[in-house]
């Protein structure tokens, strides 16, 4: 049988496909944002100097909410559906008519997100499908004018500020609806009304809603960074928001990288930028009602303290459904994490990378010289690290408040008298002030500890 790609699909459609697609017409922009002259030349995106400054509430924040929402969650087959299934896009486009989000929905999400102790949110304006979840005057196919009814952008943005988030917008540039979002690819004069179309959305996006802390681009399929007049769109991004942040997925550095449904490291020496993972609760960003692949609150935790570990935030998805739910399994997920984080918070936000790394029952966070260790594998009575490249002035028990008592040897750093019992299952925070910022070697242990004889 032949091997059918919805991408292909979506290239061979050719200049029909404008036609098929008439419910939703599409609107160029001036040619003033469209580089004349022929093919764009590559300039080297020159990092703003503020960088630092820009990203400041950022590091502070560690912890966000990422929202997948749009037709596919009403679908609830995965935010790939369209792709995955072949779905026609005149089929497809049917799902507005049920996209109604209920009053409230954005309220909720912004409510559950402070709750869960996360302080930014980024929420999909357009994904793959190519709706637009906000008001354009490029495209028909956008929540104002179809079963929404409303902009849902804007609900979204008044929610999460009333909650104190900070505001990012996810956006992919990668679109399967519209006519040329494959061809332009091949075809020249698709690309430049593409990109066009593309930058157009941004600049609304950027110019209408007031301050947007985060820019989130996604897949940037088909094109490259100049295809895309990626410098170009960066910049017109900073002039409409000097001290947004941008991520790296329009195929420039940007301002933090985004290693996807894993816990990233540090980055290069040198390297200014920051890095966020983002992580699906199941295994689903969009809706998908036969996912039950549901992670534990106490993996989550580990995750949220192994990003902070490594200087790292930690982008948590929830994907609502198409009246703006949010699934229960997630909400449970969010609730205990929210509880873990009220005692905890003080560990992961803010923290700075920490040179401690190895345990198999805990993870560890830094604040100055004081070392947090996370102990989420709890085995009773004491617990140690080998290697601590510092002296230990005093421990206490974070989770419950009460000193504990410690041994340390050149070898060993042992914390005892601890209950049998985990204080807090999702993981027991010692807090460990040092002598200076706390480092572990643990090739010197296994070189140097004392042995007999052999
Ligand atoms: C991938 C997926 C997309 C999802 C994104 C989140 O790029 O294609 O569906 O939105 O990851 O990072």
């Amino acid at each position: 049988m032949q091997k059918f790609d919805r991408r292909e699909a979506l290239k061979m459609m050719g200049t029909g496909a404008v036609v098929a697609v008439s419910g939703a017409n599409f609107a160029c922009e001036s040619s003033s944002h469209v580089q004349s002259g022929g093919t764009p030349q590559p300039v080297a995106f020159n990092t703003p100097p503020d960088r630092a400054q820009r990203m400041a509430w950022w590091h502070q924040a560690r912890f966000g909410m990422f929202i997948h929402f749009g037709l596919y969650s009403v679908l609830g087959r995965h935010e790939w559906a369209m792709e995955e299934e072949g779905i026609p896009v005149l089929e497809y486009m049917k799902l507005d008519k049920k996209f109604k989000p209920k009053p409230h929905f954005a309220e909720a999400w912004a409510k559950l997100a402070k709750q869960a102790g996360m302080k930014y949110m980024v929420m999909t304006t357009k994904h793959h499908e190519g709706f637009c979840n906000f008001a354009t005057d490029l495209t028909t196919y956008c929540a104002p004018k179809q079963g929404p009814g409303r902009d849902l952008v804007k609900s979204y943005v008044e929610a999460a500020r009333a909650e104190g988030m900070r505001v990012g917008f996810y956006y992919s540039l990668m679109d399967w609806h519209h006519p040329d979002g494959a061809r332009c690819a091949t075809d020249p004069a698709a690309r430049k009304r593409f990109v066009a179309y593309t930058h157009g959305l941004i600049r609304e996006l950027v110019s209408n809603y007031g301050k947007i802390d985060v820019l989130w681009y996604d897949v940037a399929w088909p094109l490259d960074a100049r295809g895309w007049e990626s410098e170009k769109m960066n910049r017109m991004v900073f002039n409409h928001q000097p001290e947004i942040i941008v991520n790296n997925r329009n195929k420039l550095p940007g301002d933090f990288s985004t290693p996807e449904q894993h816990v990233g490291g540090p980055l290069a020496k040198g390297d200014t930028r920051g890095w966020e993972t983002c992580m699906t609760i199941n295994d689903s960003w969009g809706f998908n009602k036969g996912d039950d692949d549901w992670k534990y609150p106490k993996t989550i935790v580990r995750d949220l303290i192994h990003c902070s570990q490594g200087g790292g935030n930690y982008l948590l998805n929830i994907g609502p459904l198409g009246d703006g739910s949010v699934p229960e399994p997630e909400v449970h997920v969010l609730t205990a994490v929210g509880k873990w984080m009220e005692k905890h918070g003080s560990t992961i936000y803010g923290s700075d990378v920490c040179r401690v790394t190895n345990s198999t029952y805990a993870g560890f966070t830094r604040k100055g010289n004081t070392l947090y260790m996370h102990v989420y594998y709890w085995p009773g009575e004491y617990v140690a690290i080998g290697g601590l490249k510092t002296k230990v002035k005093s421990a206490r028990m974070l989770t419950t408040g009460q000193n504990v008592k410690f041994e340390q040897t050149e070898f060993q750093a042992k914390f005892t008298g601890l209950p049998q019992r985990a204080p807090d299952e999702l993981a027991t925070v010692l807090e460990i002030e040092c002598d200076s910022e706390p480092i572990q070697d643990t090739l010197w242990v296994r070189e140097d500890r004392p042995r007999d004889g052999v």
